[in-house]
């Protein structure tokens, strides 16, 4: 039976509770951040717990745990756990109180994190690719705050999944921001490109990595804004998460991306991006 840890304590995940009048709940009131786990091996560990505490910070909620105290909690969920790859989800909210839109005072947050199982993407998506869709981005102006209210990115992923795809990529004004659960990596005249990490897109850890691997090895490689017609002419498009890793996008509103294969450039990095799960 699979553990979490909840306010302090480790218990079953069956046994845990939340009461209704959890902010998380009401308001979609949090914060939370997922971490890929291999061989018992936390990926990027402190650049999440990096990102959790901008995240709290950007609602204007206190960092319930230090860093030590984050690592040691979440170590002991991945001991534990019953697969040795996961992925490991923390959840922060506001915590419980009256309904009502102000800060309440004197609560405490909610605190949840949990371990489950994490499988590869199927080996099918790797070697044909998969296709996506594109649709305006309705979300808010703070997309780079990891907040539980998902409700735009859950409508926009649900649009692709109804048409067969893996993935909605959003346009916000004509300029590409990201996918509603990943970022977005083209190839475009043989330079690997990204949309500018501003407030519009989650500043991903995998895409860090992947522009890191890119810096690395030589590979050209530019972060910039990129119109939606660069998109459709790109020559690959990738799209990178914690939990996906990078997978090849071959077919965008029903037309193939370049030659409708995944292309050998997000390739490499996707196999130099192999080399970092072993610490
Ligand atoms: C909206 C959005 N953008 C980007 C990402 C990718 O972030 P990361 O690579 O840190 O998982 C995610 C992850 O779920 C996401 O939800």
């Amino acid at each position: 039976m699979s553990q979490v840890y909840l306010n302090g304590q480790f218990m079953p995940l069956e046994e845990a509770r939340i009461p209704v009048l959890d902010r998380g709940f009401l308001f979609g009131d949090g914060v939370y951040e997922v971490i890929p786990v291999y061989q018992r091996h936390p990926l990027a560990l402190e650049r999440h717990l990096h990102r959790l505490a901008g995240s709290l910070a950007g609602i204007r909620l206190d960092n319930p745990h230090s860093e030590e105290e984050w690592t040691a909690l979440l170590l002991r969920l991945v001991k534990d756990a019953p697969d040795s790859d996961q992925s490991l989800y923390i959840q922060v909210t506001r915590g419980v109180a009256p309904r009502d839109h102000g800060f309440p005072q004197g609560i405490r947050p909610t605190v949840l994190a949990m371990a489950k199982p994490m499988a590869p993407p199927p080996a099918a998506w790797l070697a044909q690719g998969v296709s996506a869709i594109t649709r305006e981005d309705f979300r808010w102006l703070r997309c780079d705050l990891k907040t539980t209210a998902l409700l735009a990115n859950v409508l926009l992923r649900q649009q692709a999944l109804d048409e067969g795809a893996v993935e909605c990529l959003l346009i916000r004004d004509g300029f590409v921001t990201e996918g509603a659960a990943s970022n977005v990596v083209l190839v475009i005249d043989g330079v690997l490109c990204s949309p500018l990490r501003n407030h519009l897109v989650l500043p991903g850890i995998t895409l860090a990595l992947v522009l890191e691997l890119a810096q690395r090895h030589g590979i050209p490689f530019a972060e910039r804004s990129i119109g939606e017609a660069e998109l459709r002419r790109a020559e690959e498009v990738w799209i990178t998460s914690s939990t996906r890793e990078m997978l090849p996008v071959t077919i965008l509103d029903g037309v193939p991306v370049g030659n409708g294969k995944p292309g050998p450039v997000g390739q490499r990095v996707l196999s130099l991006y192999q080399g970092l799960k072993t610490p």
